[in-house]
C-alpha cells in the first residue's frame, strides 16, 4: 500500500511546494506516495465561500468553523485507509520527534489539516480526534510550511525512497545522538585538515572517535537529548 499525505488547506497551490523536489519529489513521481490536497474552501455554504468567523468571547483575529473544517476531515477520511492518523499543525501541538515521524511512516498515511487564522474551533478536534502537532517553537503564517516538513520527514523513511539505509542508521536521533563532522577531500583547506583518525584507515577507531564526537555535541548543544539518553 502507498503511504498517502492528505492536506487540507486553503492553499492547495502551495502544494507540493518542496515536495515535488528532491528526494520527495523523485519518490512521489516513482509513486513511492502519494500527495492529495483537499481545498477547505470548497466545503463553505455561504455564498462567500467563507470558512472563519469572528472568535467567541472576542479578541484579534478569526477562527476556522467547526462545520466546515469537519465536513473537510470526513471527506477526506472516505478514501484514507483504515489507520490513518489527522494532525492539525499548530504551534500549541505535541512536538514532533523523530520517534513519533518513524511511527507516522508506519501507518498508511497522514491527513494534514492545515490552519491559517487565530486557531480552529476546538470543538472540531475534539470531534473528530484531531491531534496537534508542532514542528517547533516558533509560529508560522500557517500549518502549510508545517505539514510539508512531517510528509518531508516521514517520505525519507519510506522503504526504497533514501536507497541508502545505511545513512539514515547513522544520522542524527537515530541513537539518540547528534551526528559526529564529516569530512572530505580535499585533505587540507585553508589550512584545515582532516583528523588523522579518520585517514588512519582504523575502523574501531573511527568508530571510537565519532562516537565521542556524538556524545561531545550532544552534551553541549542538546543537554535536553542527553539527559533522556541517561535515563534510557
Ligand atoms: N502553524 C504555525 N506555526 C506552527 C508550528 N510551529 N508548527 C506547526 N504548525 C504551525
Amino acid at each position: 500500500m502507498t503511504w498517502r499525505a492528505t492536506v487540507l488547506t486553503l492553499f492547495p497551490e502551495m502544494f507540493p511546494g518542496t515536495l515535488g523536489s528532491s528526494l520527495a519529489g523523485k519518490a512521489l513521481a516513482d509513486g513511492k506516495w502519494a500527495l492529495e490536497t483537499i481545498d477547505i474552501r470548497d466545503f463553505a455554504t455561504d455564498k462567500h465561500r467563507s470558512v472563519d468567523d469572528t472568535p467567541a468571547g472576542g479578541g484579534a483575529g478569526m477562527v476556522m468553523r467547526a462545520d466546515i473544517a469537519a465536513a473537510a476531515i470526513d471527506a477526506a477520511r472516505v478514501n484514507a485507509a483504515p489507520g490513518t492518523p489527522t494532525l492539525y499543525l499548530s504551534p500549541r501541538g505535541t512536538p514532533l520527534t523523530q520517534d513519533r515521524v518513524r511511527t507516522l511512516a508506519q501507518a498508511p498515511g497522514a491527513i494534514l489539516l492545515c490552519g491559517r487564522f487565530e486557531g480552529i474551533d476546538q470543538r472540531v478536534l475534539d470531534a473528530r480526534n484531531v491531534e496537534e502537532v508542532s514542528i517547533g517553537d516558533y509560529v508560522l503564517s500557517g500549518g502549510e510550511l508545517a505539514a510539508q516538513v512531517l510528509i518531508d520527514a516521514c517520505v525519507r523513511l519510506l522503504p526504497g525512497v533514501a536507497g541508502n539505509e545505511g545513512s539514515l542508521a547513522e544520522e542524527s536521533f537515530a541513537s539518540g545522538l547528534l551526528e559526529y563532522p564529516h569530512y572530505t577531500r580535499p585533505r587540507e583547506w585553508e589550512g584545515r585538515t582532516i583528523p588523522d583518525v579518520l585517514l588512519s584507515g582504523d575502523h574501531r577507531k573511527i568508530a571510537e572517535w565519532r562516537r565521542e564526537q556524538a556524545e561531545a555535541l550532544t552534551k553541549t548543544r542538546r543537554p535536553d537529548l542527553w539527559a533522556k539518553l541517561k535515563r534510557k
